[in-house]
């Protein structure tokens, strides 16, 4: 693999080191050389190189066999630092480890413990403490009783069942290595990609290592930090384990990946961040990359942009479309759908799998002579309480839709309590017995068109317009209501090609022909519930993925122009 000499140094650098450098700088292909490098120059001796995601551990380990060749590959780890660790674990602890729970297991006890405890706060605090409390080394309980409660009682469940979640894993495998309970991984190299997002857990691991004679290399860049709400320790981490190791502090200057005009307005916005590590950043390619700034009224006007664009495009799979949330990214996918854009969502739900589009899939599917599962979650959809749906559900388990809701009539004692929840049952009712007749007679659109309608009657604004949205995509296919169900909701699925879609964060590490920032505006990105330096961040690394072109977008409707296009200075 090619190096220019600032990365060739750190390839074969002896000692500890950190390479602390730009974004498309050759962090990643330094790294991988150098556990190629490792593995050829020394006869003994085992390389460990983790990563955050399992995607890039994968990408990271095909990268280092391309370059050594697979005749080493028995003495070279690669992996997320979970996946590491609970190998680690598991090697030294014959039994005791207890089960790994499932992350959706998680949420549901951690929902347990909120409902017992602590209601009156957001379910989002108690699993920020919990979090909080795993990813660091020296905690401070948090101020509230019920949310320490809930905390607590998390912890004694996990033991009580057995179990442990994922981020125990970490704290484990430190707590042993500190204890001498455990060695260390039988490595003689330790490699860190994405180093600026560890925290404090994962830190004192890479420290443990360390001080059992492995040699620790640390790639990362501050700038592109964007967990802090994860803990991430950043700028100040990667400073702090450099000095407790000593490590060679290096650099790598030459941006390989977007032209010469993109990397200095890049730069320009980052400027605006305070303490950063000092990084030097010159483009190789002194190309001019054609950026466009668009502003339109609102987000479907955004998204519907988005789509004629790149479907006029001869080249529409060199582009990739990035948002700050990834419910933004709805309407961008429907809009795709609308024109028969192949696309796919990387790392979030398709539109199809959340809850507005469930639900009127779920509802559809029901009226097709599908399960009675559908109807259910439509009646939680529209406000029914939790428990009377489960107990409705209950009544004829093994009849039709229709049967079942027969058999529950407007004085039924499950009903007699609320009004409202009575008028809506009489409404699907009847609605019901409508649309299976009409389904019997092959009208989809028919059904397709009063489903969203008795849908949208039920719900905020915002979702009545994604209903709409869905209905045409619906009424525009052909085929029986099921044919149609069953396509729309597993075409998304099917397709891993065309233009990609996803959040900023997923696309860290990542670069990509041409990009497109979409909801640049105040609010949305910086976002009202994060910093203004992380969202500068966040802003930074999408502008930074584009090898040729960016166009940044954003909707009057939502806010003002994001303050990023000003100050890095975009062409107006
Ligand atoms: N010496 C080089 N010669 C040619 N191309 C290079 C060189 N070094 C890196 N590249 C290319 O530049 C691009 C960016 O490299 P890489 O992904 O390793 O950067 P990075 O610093 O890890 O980026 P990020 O900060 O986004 O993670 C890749 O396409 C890579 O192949
Ligand atoms: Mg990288």
């Amino acid at each position: 693999m090619e190096l220019n000499p600032y990365q060739e140094r750190a390839v074969i650098a002896n000692g500890h080191c950190t390479v602390l450098a730009c974004p498309g700088s050759g962090k990643t292909r330094v790294l991988a050389s150098r556990a190629a490098y490792l593995l050829e120059a020394y006869e003994q001796g085992r390389v460990c190189a983790v990563t955050f995601t399992r995607d890039s551990a994968e990408e990271l380990k095909s990268r280092i066999l391309t370059t050594c060749g697979h005749a080493n590959a028995s003495r070279l780890a690669v992996g997320t630092f979970h996946s590491i660790a609970l190998a680690q674990l598991r090697r030294n602890r014959s039994s005791g480890l207890g089960r790994l729970i499932s992350e959706g297991e998680r949420l549901s006890l951690i929902r347990r413990c909120w409902k017992q405890h602590a209601k009156r706060h957001s379910l989002e605090s108690v699993i920020q403490a919990i979090d909080s409390s795993k990813s660091k080394i020296d905690w401070q309980p948090v101020e509230s009783a019920a949310i320490m409660a809930a905390l607590t009682t998390y912890g004694e469940l996990l033991h009580a069942e057995g179990a442990i979640d994922f981020s125990d894993l970490m704290l484990k495998a430190v707590q042993d290595m500190n204890t001498k309970s455990a060695p260390p991984l039988s490595v003689r190299w330790l490699l860190v990609d994405e180093a600026q997002d560890m925290d404090e857990v994962q830190m004192e691991w890479v420290k443990a290592h360390a001080r059992q004679g492995i040699e620790v290399t640390l790639v990362g860049d501050d700038d592109q930090s964007l967990y802090s709400f994860r803990h991430a320790m950043g700028y100040a981490g990667l400073k702090h384990i450099s000095e407790y190791l000593s490590s060679a502090v290096m650099s790598l200057p030459i941006n390989y990946r977007s032209p010469d005009n993109i990397v200095q307005h890049a730069n320009r916005l980052i400027s605006y961040n305070a303490d950063r590590a000092p990084k030097a950043i010159e483009a190789f390619n002194k190309l001019h990359g054609a950026i466009d700034i668009m502003r339109v009224a609102d987000r479907w006007s955004e998204a519907d942009l988005i789509a004629a664009h790149i479907a006029a495009k001869s080249d529409r799979e060199s582009w990739t479309v990035l948002g700050r949330t990834n419910s933004m990214l709805d309407a961008v996918e429907v809009a795709f759908v609308e024109r028969n854009v192949p696309y796919y969502r990387l790392g979030g739900k398709s539109v199809w799998d959340k809850t507005v589009g469930s639900t009127l899939m779920g509802l559809l599917h029901s009226v097709a002579g599908g399960s009675w599962t559908g109807l259910a979650n439509t009646l939680f959809f529209c406000g029914m309480a939790p428990a009377l749906v489960n107990d409705i559900s209950r009544v004829l388990p093994d009849a039709t839709c229709l049967e079942r809701l027969d058999a529950i009539d407007h004085d039924h004692p499950l009903l007699e309590n609320s009004k409202s929840d009575r008028e809506m049952f009489a409404s699907i009712q009847e609605a019901m017995r409508d649309w299976v007749q009409q389904d019997r007679l092959d009208r989809p659109a028919l059904v397709i068109h009063a489903v969203s309608a008795w849908l949208a009657e039920r719900t905020t604004e915002e979702n009545a317009t994604l209903l709409q949205r869905l209905e045409g995509i619906l009424c525009r296919m052909n085929g029986r209501l099921l044919n149609r169900v069953v396509t729309a909701t597993t075409r998304c699925k099917s397709i891993s090609s065309g233009t990609p879609i996803m959040t900023l964060h997923a696309a860290k590490g990542l670069e990509f022909s041409n990009v497109w920032i979409m909801g640049a505006e105040e609010g949305n990105l910086p976002h009202v519930e994060s910093t203004p330096e992380e969202e500068r961040r966040l802003f930074y690394v999408g502008m930074t993925r584009t090898k040729g072109q960016l166009i940044v977008s954003s909707a009057a409707s939502e806010g003002a122009e994001s303050r990023f296009i000003e100050e890095s200075e975009l062409p107006q």
